[in-house]
């Protein structure tokens, strides 16, 4: 297992187009994210490739339905050998706890995580679904909901990683997207902030996509990143 703190999204249609990119990248130097896309085409399969290659992967399907049948898919994500995956928080306390429960507790389990509110809900949205108060109330009150159900963290911005930090202490992890290099195109995403910004304010961990899978050469860009988090 690699100890780095850089997670590559690995959005890609086809499972070629995915491992010809893993290729290019050094197991011990990040982990992979596999999510929706990828998975719905090409499935378990590039996942258990990916492991077998020695990649850690964070299995990003965002799991949310009743608690039975979360609880069976996350232990199906499990017996792929992830090591992270996640649940949406939404859900409810009696869904995650199913999933953590369903996960086990050996050592080597993955880690499990809760979406709070997605970054691309606005307050429309917010209101339109039924919300009351502010977006980042409810962000804080899902992640305290999240880690009191027994979860090892939450994905958020890392303009929230500080409050969340705060808060959790070191052992809850904070995953966080919206991460670009001060040289790089901020391309679909908002309110990024910087790999340097983002582990100062507190993410455990940075999921970086297109400034790694769009470069020339995706590991000379990930050791950019490396050398400015040293
Ligand atoms: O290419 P880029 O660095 O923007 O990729 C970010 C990745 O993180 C994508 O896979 C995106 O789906 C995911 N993500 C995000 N914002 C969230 C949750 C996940 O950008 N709130």
């Amino acid at each position: 297992m690699s100890d780095s703190k850089i997670i590559v999204a690995l959005d890609y249609p086809t499972a070629d187009a995915a491992l010809s990119l893993a290729q290019q990248l050094d197991p011990q130097r990040c982990k992979l994210k596999v999510g929706k896309e990828l998975f719905t085409r090409s499935g378990p399969a590039v996942v258990e490739s990916l492991v077998k290659q020695g990649f850690d992967i964070f299995l990003d399907l965002k799991y949310h339905d009743i608690p039975n049948t979360v609880a069976k898919a996350c232990a199906a994500a499990a017996d792929l050998g992830v090591w992270m995956m996640n649940v949406h928080t939404l859900g409810g306390s009696a869904m995650m706890e199913a999933a953590r429960d369903a996960i086990g507790n050996h050592a080597d389990r993955p880690f499990l995580i809760g979406v709070t509110l997605l970054t691309s809900m606005d307050q429309h949205t917010f209101n339109q679904i039924g919300l009351q108060g502010s977006i980042p109330e409810t962000v804080v009150r899902l992640a305290n909901l999240a880690k009191q159900s027994g979860l090892d963290g939450v994905v958020c911005s890392a303009q929230e990683a500080p409050i969340l930090r705060a808060q959790h202490g070191a052992d809850f992890q904070l995953v966080t997207p919206g991460i670009r290099p001060a040289d790089s195109e901020q391309g679909d995403q908002h309110r990024t902030m910087t790999p340097q910004q983002a582990i100062a304010a507190g993410s455990s961990y940075l999921v970086i996509g297109r400034p790694i899978t769009g470069a020339a050469i995706p590991m000379v860009a990930l050791e950019q990143i490396e050398q400015a988090l040293n």
